[in-house]
């Protein structure tokens, strides 16, 4: 049995194969086949945090593979009045076949997953969102931006907050080896032991990781350029301060014209216009914007298959 805790479990090959299935079940889809690979499973998804995107996408996913999501939002259930995690986990898993958390801290993840007795997906937590740069994955690969036969041949640009999106980021780069320059003003570079991390994996994979404080220098010639919100949910009260630490971090279209000519603008969403994005660059790249959140849906499906293949 697996968890999809972060990537840095998972290697190349599976990320391959997860993305490959995501494709195959894409297809599928589109063309209105619905083939029942999760027939009566059940699918727990507990939130911490809001969401859209991951609710939308994990329920309708876990629905058309045949199987049936329960949304748990932490409001209703006992988590949130203090229940222990590792009890809740083991009452949960002795009932459904599959679960995905959203959630704070990653070690509070880790918890639930220990006590778990089926696969738990990391739907997002403070440390990393793995399920949305499978989304990423998808898109970039779709754009023809990434090759898994010719990874150097891509350029990667992140711009603004180190945080779980832009640690997430350096974890697949490191896996797959890419070029990834992550662009953050000082005092909000990525979380140190990810960035050891990614360094150590890089070495092997072949990957460049390039840290800066210096947006225009990062994303010189990219392939892609992404950013992600500057105030993270459950940062709410520092809003005012990064707003203002985070000035001349906005990717403008004076910021995308140093990027490659036909390079794609990639965001997790929600955006926030005005600040880490203008509204010009995020409405001239919607297509693969949309296209990227709509992939969410497709990536996971990937996911919850191959994660229950031989459960
Ligand atoms: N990108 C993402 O995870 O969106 P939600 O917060 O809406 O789920
Ligand atoms: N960094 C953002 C991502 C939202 C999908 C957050 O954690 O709020």
């Amino acid at each position: 049995m697996r968890h999809f805790l972060w990537l840095i479990d998972y290697s190349k090959k599976e990320i391959k194969e997860i993305i490959e299935l995501g494709f195959k079940i894409k297809k599928e889809t589109k063309n209105k086949i619905f083939k029942p690979y999760l027939k009566y499973k059940q699918l727990a998804m507990i939130f911490e945090k809001s969401s859209t995107r991951t609710r939308v996408s994990f329920e309708v996913g876990i629905n058309q593979l045949g199987g049936n999501g329960i949304f748990l939002s932490s409001r209703d259930i006992q988590l949130g009045r203090g229940e222990p995690v590792k009890d809740t986990a083991r009452v949960i898993s002795s009932m459904v076949d599959l679960i995905m958390i959203r959630t704070f801290g990653q070690d509070r993840l880790e918890e639930f997953a220990k006590y778990s007795r089926v696969p738990v997906i990391n739907g997002l937590t403070d440390l990393c969102h793995p399920v949305q740069l499978l989304a990423d994955l998808m898109t970039m690969i779709e754009f023809k931006k990434f090759d898994f036969e010719n990874p150097k041949k891509t350029i990667v640009a992140y711009i603004g907050d180190g945080n779980n999106m832009a640690n997430s980021w350096a974890i697949l780069a490191s896996k797959l080896g890419f070029e990834l320059r992550i662009a953050t003003p000082k005092g909000y570079e990525i979380d140190e032991e990810i960035k050891n991390k990614a360094l150590l994996i890089a070495k092997e994979s072949g990957a460049k990781l390039i840290f800066t404080n210096d947006p225009k220098e990062a994303v010189k010639d990219a392939d892609v350029v992404t950013t992600d919100t500057w105030v993270s949910m459950g940062q709410e009260d520092e809003k005012e301060k990064r707003v203002r630490d985070f000035k001349g971090f906005e990717v403008d279209s004076e910021l995308m014209s140093l990027a490659k000519k036909d390079a794609l603008f990639l965001h997790c969403l929600p955006a926030y216009r005005g600040y880490e994005v203008s509204e010009e660059v995020f409405e001239k790249h919607s297509k693969e914007i949309f296209q990227e959140a709509e992939n969410r849906l497709h990536a996971q499906k990937g996911l919850m298959v191959w994660l229950m293949r031989n459960l």
